[in-house]
């Protein structure tokens, strides 16, 4: 069957022999007061794993109730919800062949409900549920790059996947969109480009998303706009964007009534200020706090919040690791309660290896979170396969120090913002298995003590069902993937050997960052002999990476410039080291596409078909970035290739 749809993850297909039985006597019709998004979904979900026509009551019936809501709305529940589960938590508990799901409000319930159809669609057992969940942090957002005219900034699979022109009208995808992020926990999207256009906040588009939020809101998932700081002139008429001006205020205020007005659950504003031509306080002699307080401030009396982004773009590749942090963290304690400082992963510019960015625990007294790039911008587009959850468990685990060992970002953050890679390619994402991607960052955010292989093997079971073979071939392909990514791409954290196009390689035109020469290669970003950058970091982990000795052979040549022949902690020497990684990457490039096509009679035909295509693209590419790199470090040092002799080459 023809199976490369925006299902997504959220295949509901009927259970296999081995669970079916079970399935049908434990889950047999689903109580609660009256239909919601939960309930539609569980009954959807229950009937077709199950193959039975599973309804919906009110009160039980029998043997197999899903009893499912809150407190307040149904006493069933009350005695299984406490106060420490808040509004998101859920319960999922198998008492007297019935399955509760509760939770303190109606997005619990929701979470809860998926959960449940998660546990059928990776056939686990169900007789004897005891579950207790609730997500690490309050914000759980995506950021769509999406432009007015419909194109999408970084974006790899199509146009925009909202209709603009259709709004306030919504249809059938607007509500799959929102079902499919309710299911992996993102409550949160900003639906327009961070580059944002001020036409965005004017009336007539703000009366189009009064119906994009209603089909937001069923599904637990609040609207937020990207907001253009100049807006006061542009759509104001105002002479003046001026933070301190009076009128300026005054018009954020009227704005902010107008859009609450109409969306009373409007979430809030993403700005990006002076960065790469946006417009921003610093134009007035004001700072970015003085700019996000404004905003701010005119949100508050509704319960909004600013997401504030801290990136800031520099063309000068000496400088651009320092930029953000040294502008932002003199700033700390100055901005209002509702803002968050939104900060990219790295210092630079979500490169496939950099450093964790040093202001996660350097702003002790602001509230941040964490922006990460589902859309693989800078690794691989939707091309190559590149998972990238192993990425962002480094940087939640990553120990800061900031407050003794053991201040990871992971408790530092309120959330984070996932650059989103939907478009509107008929399965979303162009590369079938990019949607790992997505699925992955949804979970990990909710929870990141989730382990990768746990999340990659779970969406493998969601999207491709449980053969066996399927399960652990993918489940490995997608692990993997990074780290080949990174092998042939960009070596030891050195970043950037990338065109303006951010896909094919281009590293002599990037000499100013890998800064290979004869004798070496690195970029010295230290105190002592280079720029200085790792001073940005506490303590222990300042003295690792600052010295040659203790720096991690991933980060070597971000953090130093060091000559060819240096020994990393693999005992291999730097050169060498570029020269295997490369040879061996490109052909686990091509590995990997051997390893789809044994899968052939194992997958529908559209979705092998689609895929096959995608990994023919990376062998190739793969091979070009290998020919690239090494052609380009050998012209540089002129080192001989001891692992390979001139014959095999
Ligand atoms: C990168 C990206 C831009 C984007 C910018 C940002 O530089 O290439 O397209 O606008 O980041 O995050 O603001």
């Amino acid at each position: 069957p023809d199976e490369d749809g925006h299902e997504l993850w959220l295949r509901y297909r009927k259970a296999g022999p081995d669970r079916l039985a079970e399935y049908r006597r434990a889950l047999t019709h689903v109580v609660a007061p009256r239909e919601d998004a939960a309930v539609t979904e569980l009954l959807q979900g229950l009937s077709a794993i199950t193959g039975r026509t599973v309804p919906h009551h009110t009160r039980p019936r029998r043997d197999g109730a899903v009893i499912i809501g809150t407190p307040d709305t149904s006493p069933d529940v009350a005695g299984f919800v406490d106060n420490s589960l808040g509004p998101e938590g859920y319960v999922i508990r198998t008492v007297d062949n019935a399955v509760v799901i509760a939770s303190q409000g109606r997005r619990g319930v929701l979470y809860g409900a998926f959960h449940l159809l998660r546990l059928l669609q990776t056939q686990r057992h169900v007789t004897r549920l005891d579950i207790r969940e609730r997500p690490a942090n309050p914000l759980r957002l995506v950021n769509h790059w999406d432009n007015l005219d419909g194109s999408v900034e970084r974006g790899y699979a199509g146009d925009t996947i909202f209709d603009w022109d259709a709004l306030p009208t919504t249809g059938p995808r607007d509500l799959a969109y929102a079902r499919t992020l309710a299911s992996v926990g993102i409550n949160g999207t900003v639906v327009n480009n961070v580059n944002a256009n001020p036409a965005f906040l004017s009336t007539e588009m703000l009366t189009g998303f009064v119906g994009l939020a209603a089909v937001l809101r069923e599904w637990g998932v609040t609207l937020y706009l990207s907001a253009n700081f100049a807006c006061p002139m542009v759509l104001g008429g105002l002479p003046t964007a001026d933070p301190f001006d009076a009128g300026v205020q005054q018009w954020w205020r009227d704005k902010a009534r107008e859009i609450y007005d109409m969306i009373p659950d409007f979430g809030g504003f993403l700005v990006k200020a002076d960065s790469e031509g946006q417009p921003g306080p610093l134009t007035y002699g004001r700072t970015h706090a003085d700019g996000a307080n404004l905003l701010a401030a005119a949100v508050r009396p509704y319960g909004g919040i600013v997401m504030w982004r801290a990136f800031i773009h520099d063309f000068d590749p000496v400088t651009w690791a320092s930029k953000s942090y040294k502008t932002f963290q003199p700033l700390d304690g100055q901005f209002a309660a509702n803002v968050v400082v939104q900060i990219k992963n790295g210092p630079i510019d979500f490169q496939v290896r950099e450093p964790v960015h040093p202001l996660f625990g350097a702003m002790p007294r602001t509230r941040t979170m964490a922006e990460l790039q589902i859309t693989q911008e800078y690794t691989g587009q939707s091309t190559h396969l590149c998972y990238l959850v192993p990425q962002w468990k480094e940087v939640y685990d990553f120990d800061t120090h900031a407050a003794g060992p053991g201040t990871t970002v992971a408790r530092i953050v309120d959330g984070a913002a996932g650059v989103m890679n939907f478009g509107s390619d008929r399965n979303w994402t162009r590369h079938p298995l990019a949607a790992a991607n997505t699925h992955g960052y949804g979970r990990l955010v909710w929870n990141p003590a989730l382990k990768a292989a746990e999340l990659a093997e779970e969406w493998v079971r969601m999207t491709f069902g449980g053969d066996a073979r399927v399960v652990s071939t993918l489940t490995g392909m997608l692990l993997g993937s990074w780290e080949t990514y990174e092998d042939y791409t960009s070596p030891l954290g050195v970043g950037f050997m990338i065109a303006g196009d951010h896909f094919t390689p281009n590293p002599a035109g990037n000499a100013p960052w890998n800064r290979a020469d004869r004798e070496g290669t690195g970029f010295d970003r230290t105190v002592a002999t280079g720029v200085g950058y790792t001073g940005h970091y506490h303590l222990p982990v300042f003295q690792r990476y600052e010295s040659l000795a203790d720096c991690p052979d991933v980060l070597l040549l971000f953090l130093h410039h060091v000559p060819y022949s240096h020994r990393l902690h693999s005992g291999k020497t730097v050169i060498q080291h570029i020269y295997d990684t490369h040879w061996d990457g490109r052909d686990d490039a091509h590995r990997l596409r051997e390893l789809w096509r044994s899968l052939k009679s194992r997958v529908d035909r559209s979705r092998y078909a689609t895929t096959l295509e995608r990994f023919d693209q990376q062998a190739i590419q793969a091979t070009l970035w290998r020919d690239s790199i090494v052609s380009y470090y050998f012209e540089a040092g002129r080192v001989l290739d001891s692992s390979r002799s001139w014959t095999q080459v």
